[in-house]
């Protein structure tokens, strides 16, 4: 005899499909209106947070596998529906951890998230390879990570992460795209497609700001943020909204011969956030009988840190070098960071070793920021 479906037991089932947005149980956020049986049939209400939400689809696909799957369900129907505005402004709370208003997540008291900001003196160093490859290898290894591609005019991070589309809209929140299990946001998800952003400073940091409280985050293990090249606005603004946010320099040989990349980390003694350390990208060039081809020179990264380190009486280490791959640059290009799609590449390899001692650093000092957050910000 076939076992008895009751609504429980599909509850219970509904309880496990996520939402692929804002990664919770469905059950949890509001969305199942109703659970109902007539006979073997299971109706299942679903309000879904927006009209035109995205995910639409897939959370149809879900809920239906989910009820199939209790036992003496023989069918299934979903009867889809839209959250009310007072429903949406409830689940908006929620998320938020039962604040009405947006917030700086990051800056509240007992935030976990360590934050990264990319930055070098130097355009075309790399910082945003770099970024985008911690990220999906920080992924990778099961952390929740997010980027914030704070290169206003020049951002790159939609593009080298694969991302489409536009964050979902629940009304003032923002649900972030995830690629790779990154979530992103990056203003050229909202300029239209070879737009310049024509913005002065008071806008970037609005903008900044926005993305930084408006977004759904959710619980992150790391925020990574892509700063624009030098230490203009922006550096300057995410020093005011993150002050406890590390700095992390990115330098070739060639920049740090020019003496460029401590200008990024110059930067922090005038805001007094820390440097975390510094990679020197395009280190060399692997030849085919092994040998490296140092196109750029040789011992910059540590120069930078020597530097560094003088100048800010913290000692600055050299946390990894990545040599010159073809394959990264095209990853880059196609939208999948290398460290996904050749991981066995040298570049790759190096990337994950960053982001490995960076994790690995993370867990020694996870309580530190819990004394500093309140006090600076
Ligand atoms: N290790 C590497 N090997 C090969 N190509 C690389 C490597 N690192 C970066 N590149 C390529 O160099 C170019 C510049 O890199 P990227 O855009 O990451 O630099 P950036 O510092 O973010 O630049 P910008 O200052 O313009 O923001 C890109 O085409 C990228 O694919
Ligand atoms: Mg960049």
């Amino acid at each position: 005899m076939d076992a008895m479906p009751t609504v429980e037991l599909i509850r219970d089932a509904l309880a496990k499909v996520i939402d692929p947005e804002i990664r919770r149980p469905i059950t949890e956020i509001g969305m199942v209106r109703s659970v109902d049986l007539e006979g073997d049939l299971a109706v299942v209400g679903i309000d879904l947070t927006t009209q035109g939400c995205p995910m639409r689809e897939r959370i149809t696909t879900d809920v239906d596998a989910a009820a199939r799957s209790v036992d003496g369900v023989a069918d299934v129907r979903i009867e889809l529906g839209v959250m009310s505005e007072e429903q949406r402004l409830e689940l908006r709370s929620k998320l938020r951890g039962g604040k009405p208003e947006p917030v700086i997540q990051f800056t509240q008291p007992g935030n976990m998230t360590r934050i990264y900001a990319i930055a070098s003196g130097k355009g075309g160093v790399g910082k945003s390879t770099v970024t985008a490859n911690l990220a999906a290898a920080m992924a990778q290894d099961g952390l929740k990570v997010g980027v914030l591609d704070a290169d206003i005019f020049g951002f790159s991070i939609p593009g080298m992460l694969g991302v489409q589309g536009q964050p979902t809209r629940l009304d003032d929140m923002l649900l972030p795209p995830i690629a790779h299990e990154v979530k992103a946001v990056s203003i050229g998800m909202f300029v239209p497609e070879g737009q310049p952003v024509v913005w002065r400073g008071p806008m970037l940091h609005r903008a900044i700001e926005q993305f930084l409280a408006d977004v759904f985050w959710g619980d992150l293990d790391v925020l990574l943020l892509d700063l624009p090249p030098g230490t203009g606005d922006i550096a300057i603004s995410v020093a005011q909204l993150l002050p406890h946010a590390e700095i992390l320099v990115v330098t070739t040989p060639q920049a740090a011969a020019a003496g460029v990349a401590e200008r990024a980390g110059a930067i922090a003694t005038q805001t007094s956030q820390s440097v975390v350390g510094v990679v020197e990208n395009m280190a060399w060039l692997e030849q085919a009988d092994g040998s490296r081809l140092h196109v750029f020179g040789e011992g910059g990264g540590q120069t930078v840190a020597d530097r560094l380190t003088k100048v800010l009486g913290t000692d600055v280490p050299v946390l990894g070098q990545v040599p010159l791959d073809i394959t990264a640059r095209e990853a880059g290009d196609n939208g999948t960071p290398v460290v996904v799609s050749d991981p066995e590449s040298p570049a790759a390899e190096a990337m994950r070793a960053v982001a490995r001692r960076l994790t690995a650093r993370q867990r020694g000092l996870a309580g530190r920021s819990l004394g500093v957050t309140p006090v600076r910000k």
